[in-house]
């Protein structure tokens, strides 16, 4: 199994003023925890390891909507330059699906799925917490009977809601704080920010719905 980069529970993050941030954010956030350069240069090498593992077999990589799709991009934009520029190389189809599971900062109980016809291979998603989204949405490809699922989320969080799932490949391990930006969202706010970031009480507030 691959290692991933942990992010300390005591790590405050960066001050925000050293970074461009949105103006109509920059009341809502505590620190950028993750720096945009930082993510891109940790999802580069997932990109290699996941070709490496990958032999010659064809991909179809699976997007989790709409927090993914960020990671997603990026992932498989590594994935292609690789492809590019060595004399082995992996086909590659790609394929959405849309999960809802949560409301403010809380994770509901119902996981509703929306969309994917061709289910399969490699799935690239956000961020893991308790990991009931991915136990859902396996269970569903699973009923579709595929060669092999690989499961990639570029974060994980370090949290006693986990059920102990764990993906195939983890970006970071991240403290069990809300995190925001690079497509994660906060009532559908935040997707529209490079950075991962701490959300702040007051901003828990002012966007709860
Ligand atoms: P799980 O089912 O508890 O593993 O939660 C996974 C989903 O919850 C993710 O796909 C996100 O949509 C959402 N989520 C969990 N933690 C965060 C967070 O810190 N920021 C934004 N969304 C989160
Ligand atoms: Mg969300």
């Amino acid at each position: 199994l691959y290692s991933y980069l942990t992010i300390a529970d005591d790590s405050e993050g960066h001050d925000l003023s050293l970074f461009c941030v949105p103006k109509h954010y920059e009341e809502d956030l505590d620190s950028v925890i993750i720096p945009s350069g930082l993510i891109k240069d940790r999802t580069e090498r997932l990109a290699r390891d996941i070709v490496r593992d990958m032999g010659g077999h064809h991909i179809v990589a699976l997007c989790v909507l709409k927090g993914g799709y960020k990671f997603f991009a990026d992932l498989m934009d590594f994935i292609k330059t690789l492809n590019q520029n060595s004399d082995k190389s992996v086909p590659l189809t790609v394929d959405f699906i849309r999960l809802k599971s949560y409301s403010n900062d809380q994770s509901t109980n119902s996981v509703k799925v929306i969309g994917g016809d061709e289910l399969s291979a490699l799935t690239g998603k956000d961020i893991v917490e308790t990991g009931r989204t991915m136990e859902t949405l396996l269970k569903l490809l699973n009923e579709c009977h595929p060669k092999m699922v690989k499961v990639v989320s570029l974060l994980v969080k370090r949290t006693p809601r986990s059920s102990g799932y764990r993906p195939d490949y983890i970006g970071f391990e991240v403290p069990d704080k809300f995190l925001v930006g690079y497509a994660l969202d906060y009532n559908e706010y935040f997707r529209d920010l490079s950075h991962i970031c701490i959300l702040s009480d007051r901003a828990k507030e002012k966007y709860k719905v």
